[in-house]
């Protein structure tokens, strides 16, 4: 049976998280771009920015009405935090409310309204939906590290994160500054960073996270201190993750082997493992890494739109 093609428009299209939406989606069989929106290279060649962007696409500066006019079945926004909002009114308000909307910003992460699309852990209500706000990078490898434990829990999970610098996108700060990020590694938002309430809110946990940016590009790796009500074997604690996890294609479990952040890179799955356990106190320790602008963001968000549009749920994405 043939495969109707959805085609599919991307706003924010020059950041990092777009440039990889866009080579992507340029090799999926089933969807055709409609639209790549950037205001800063409205007019220039797509493949001058990204490579394995296709020959002669362009990008266009489209405000909110023109997305909302335009022909696009899907629509994803890659956009800071914050900005979401107008082009989710437009949509809503058009002659075709009913189009996909992914967000990969934070702004309905908290929202019941929207579906949060983390596939390992609610690919069911993800199926057919049509307003998804994608994951966080940090929060995507935290709660997967998590979930599996968190019934074992009796206190808040640590988390200790680093970061490529990719991770605060392409616009100058300190956590993307190369001089500020030479031989160093910065904390920041040590208390109240919005993937701890995120990651919180979607283990129904309560969760301390510590981020920090290291020199390195792309990748995260994240350590979870996890206290236990009862002692764990690392064989218990490595048939939880094998339980929930075993059949997932796009997580590898390393065993007591700890997953490091160098070979995340360019990869589509997270990887989890270094398991340690202690008796007294009874605690647990996990490892996860990922590559904040795949699985943290472009991979998780294709799919989601092939859940969201009926394809086969790796459609486009190359099993790394
Ligand atoms: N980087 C990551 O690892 C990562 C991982 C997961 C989720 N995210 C989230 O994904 C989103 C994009 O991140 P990114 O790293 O790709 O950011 P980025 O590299 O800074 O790119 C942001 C994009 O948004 C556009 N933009 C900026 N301000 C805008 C505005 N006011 N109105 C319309 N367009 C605007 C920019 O293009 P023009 O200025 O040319 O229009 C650019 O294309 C953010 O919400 C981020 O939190 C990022």
């Amino acid at each position: 049976m043939s495969v109707p093609v959805k085609s599919i428009g991307i706003v924010g299209a020059r950041g990092y998280v777009g440039g990889e939406l866009v080579r992507l989606i340029a090799s999926h069989p089933h969807l055709e771009i409609a639209f790549v929106s950037s205001r800063s290279t409205a007019g220039e060649e797509v493949a001058v920015h990204v490579n394995g962007a296709p020959a002669g696409l362009k990008f266009s500066s489209l405000e909110a009405p023109d997305v909302a006019a335009s022909p696009a079945d899907v629509v994803i926004l890659a956009l800071p935090n914050g900005e979401a909002h107008r082009y989710v009114a437009e949509i809503d308000a058009s002659e075709r409310p009913d189009r996909v909307i992914v967000d990969v910003s934070a702004d309905y992460r908290f929202d019941d309204s929207w579906v949060y699309g983390q596939p390992e852990r609610f690919r069911e209500t993800i199926r057919g939906a049509t307003r998804i706000s994608n994951p966080g990078c940090y929060a995507t490898a935290a709660q997967l590290a998590i979930a599996p434990m968190v019934d074992a829990l009796n206190g808040p999970a640590t988390v200790f994160a680093v970061s490529g610098y990719s991770g605060a996108g392409a616009t100058p700060s300190d956590k993307n500054n190369p001089e500020i990020l030479r031989d160093n590694l910065l904390p920041y938002s040590l208390t109240g960073h919005i993937h701890e309430r995120e990651v919180a809110r979607h283990v129904g946990h309560p969760v301390h996270f510590l981020p920090h940016v290291a020199p390195f590009f792309r990748g995260i790796s994240v350590t979870v201190s996890l206290p236990l009500a009862d002692a764990m074997t690392i064989d218990e604690m490595a048939q939880r993750y094998e339980r929930a996890y075993g059949s997932e294609p796009l997580i590898q479990l390393t065993g007591a082997k700890p997953p490091l952040v160098r070979d995340i890179a360019d990869q589509h799955h997270v990887s989890i493992g270094g398991w340690c356990v202690s008796e007294a106190p009874a605690r647990a320790v996990a490892i996860a890494t990922i590559d904040n602008l795949l699985k943290g963001a472009a991979t998780q968000a294709l799919q989601n739109v092939n859940l969201a549009c009926g394809f086969d749920e790796l459609e486009g994405i190359a099993n790394g």
